[in-house]
Formats: structure tokens, sequence, C-alpha cells
């Protein structure tokens, strides 16, 4: 998996010296889905703080997180039962999103009652990701021969993107909860794509992240200080096929426990999402009918909290 510097990328995308970082981007989005970037202008100081607040937050008695549980009609909270192509993973999460009532859910942030210090990093952590999430979109546009700012208006107004802390506990966290659940997984995330146009994920130095290509698996290795991206379904959409949303897994853990943090950046409710006047020609046809935002991320989170059939994929609205 390539490790890009976006430096450039950062300060202005359209400049001659952010060239090379757009198109080792678009060249690691075909071939691998895949990327590490370095030199992202999230400061260092957020990054250890945002870790302690996720740490300090698992770390709670069980009754200060199932207070802010998970439900079918509200995906905001906590969560230690989530289905991954309907086999139970190995962890517990807490999601959060922007402010106020969310445009899908018609739902609010479940904030655990601790420390203010909790609501307000992650805050200013999501706030962080999100300004690198633009940046990264922007080449993703010029990477496509797009103007820089040719996808903006479908994340601006109120883009859904969420974040999610991933803990990886070495034992079962549901071994003493009172619930109905599956067998616990062999794995800590089953194989699956994500559902939006293209993820920001910190993971800690334990490792266990894998992505799918050419028939094997092969290790998102840590690396100090960089964050792992990969594009999701919607930007496959996009660019009919060009960029790919990869496979990929969490191996379960088994001597230590492990951390990640991934933000999920996702378009408007209202985007409606089809292949892009660049990537569509005679020769090139659209591989895609138009995807309502809303419905097919509605879908997929209720595959998520329990098992109500097969998952939706995007090759249901291939042509
Ligand atoms: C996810 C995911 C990877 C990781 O939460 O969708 O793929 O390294 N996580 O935790
Ligand atoms: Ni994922």
């Amino acid at each position: 998996v390539p490790v890009i510097d976006v430096g450039a990328i950062i300060q202005d995308v359209t400049s001659p010296a952010a060239n090379q970082a757009v198109q080792s981007i678009a060249a690691a989005a075909s071939e691998w889905g895949f990327f590490q970037v370095v030199n992202h202008g999230v400061p260092g100081s957020l990054i250890d703080a945002t870790w302690r607040e996720t740490a300090g937050f698992f770390d709670r008695p069980a009754s200060v997180k199932d207070a802010i549980m998970r439900t079918r009609d509200n995906p905001w909270g906590y969560y230690n039962n989530e289905l991954t192509k309907n086999q139970r993973d190995k962890k517990e999460v807490f999601d959060y999103t922007t402010d106020g009532v969310d445009p899908i859910y018609a739902s609010e942030n479940r904030w655990p009652d601790v420390n203010d210090s909790f609501r307000q990093t992650l805050r200013a952590y999501r706030d962080a990701v999100t300004d690198l999430s633009h940046a990264l979109l922007r080449a993703f546009c010029v990477g496509l021969d797009l103007p820089a700012g040719f996808m903006q208006s479908d994340f601006s107004k109120r883009h859904t993107g969420f974040i999610r802390l991933n803990y990886y506990p070495v034992r079962d966290p549901l071994e003493a909860a009172n619930v109905e659940a599956l067998p616990v997984a062999d794995l800590g995330v089953h194989h699956h794509t994500d559902a939006g146009a293209l993820t920001v994920l910190m993971q800690d130095d334990v490792g266990g992240l894998q992505v799918f290509r050419d028939g094997y698996w092969h290790n998102v290795e840590p690396t100090p200080g960089a964050f792992v991206i990969n594009t999701g379904d919607m930007m496959q959409v996009w660019s009919n096929d060009i960029y790919q949303a990869a496979i990929h897994r969490v191996l379960a853990m088994e001597h230590t426990d492990r951390y990640s943090i991934p933000f999920f950046f996702n378009p408007t409710a209202d985007t409606s999402v089809s292949p892009l006047p660049s990537v569509v020609s005679d020769e090139r046809p659209a591989r895609y009918k138009t995807i309502n935002w809303s419905e097919f991320r509605g879908k997929r989170t209720d595959g998520d909290y329990a098992d109500y059939g097969p998952e939706v994929q995007v090759a249901q609205y291939r042509i």
C-alpha cells in the first residue's frame, strides 16, 4: 500500500508542486483502493488527545457505555454486537457525526456521561479530518480530469460523514453481557467495502488491517503519523470503476487490544450518485444506475445492526 506525501495538496491541489501527489493518489486509488498519507496537516497534539479519550472511553464500566447503546432508529452511540455480512465482529464501537439532528436518521449524537474533554476533543478531531477529506476529494477530482471543486457541493451543505472509535479487545466484548448474540467472530471486522466516498483512518501500532488485492490479503502496515485512506462504494460509482472500493477486513486480536479511528466521509443526504461526466464516453458508457445516497446508506446501516437479509451492494446497481 503506497505512502504518499500530501503536503502540497493541502496547500493548493492545482499547484505544479501538487501534481505528483495527485497522480500518486489516482494510481493508488485505482490499483489498490488504499494508500497512506503523511504531511497531512492534522496536529500531533490533537491526535494524541484523541487516542487518550478513545482508550479512556472503552475503559469505562459497562453501565456508562450501555447507557448510550445504539438502536435501530438511532445509529449513534455505543455498540458491541455489530454484524458485518451478518457475522458478529469481535469489537466495540462508538459512532458520532455532525452536531444537531442528522438528515438521514433524524437523530442526534449520544454522548457518554463523562468528562467534557471527550466531546470537545472528538469534535475537534472530526473537524480536522473533515478538512483533510475535502483536500483529498479535490485531489480525486483533479485525478479524474475534473475541476478541483467539482464535487464540493455534494459535501459542503451538510455531509453525512461520521467517525467511529473502534476497539478490538482480545476478550469477547459480549462475554459478560446478557444479550442474545451470535457466537463470537473469528475476525475483528469481516470483509467489506466502505459505503461512502472515502475513509480517513488512524490506526495504532498493533496491526491487523488487511486489504484484498490480486487474490491475496495484504497487511496495511501501521506507519507512525500516517492516515490510511481508502475509497468507498460511492467513489467507485462516481469514477465509473476507475477508483476501486477495496475489500478489507481486520483480524481478531489474540494477544494485544487494538484501537482504530475511521472517518467515513459521505455526501449530503440528498445526493444522487452516478458516474461523472469526465469518465463516461461512448467507449466507456456509465456502468451504474443512479444511487440515492440516503437510501443506500440506510439499508447498509440496518444490515450492520442486525440480520435483515443480504447486505446492499453497488453491484446491484450495475447496468
Ligand atoms: C471499518 C474498518 C478498519 C480498521 O471500521 O470499516 O474497516 O483498521 N476498520 O479498524
Ligand atoms: Ni471499513
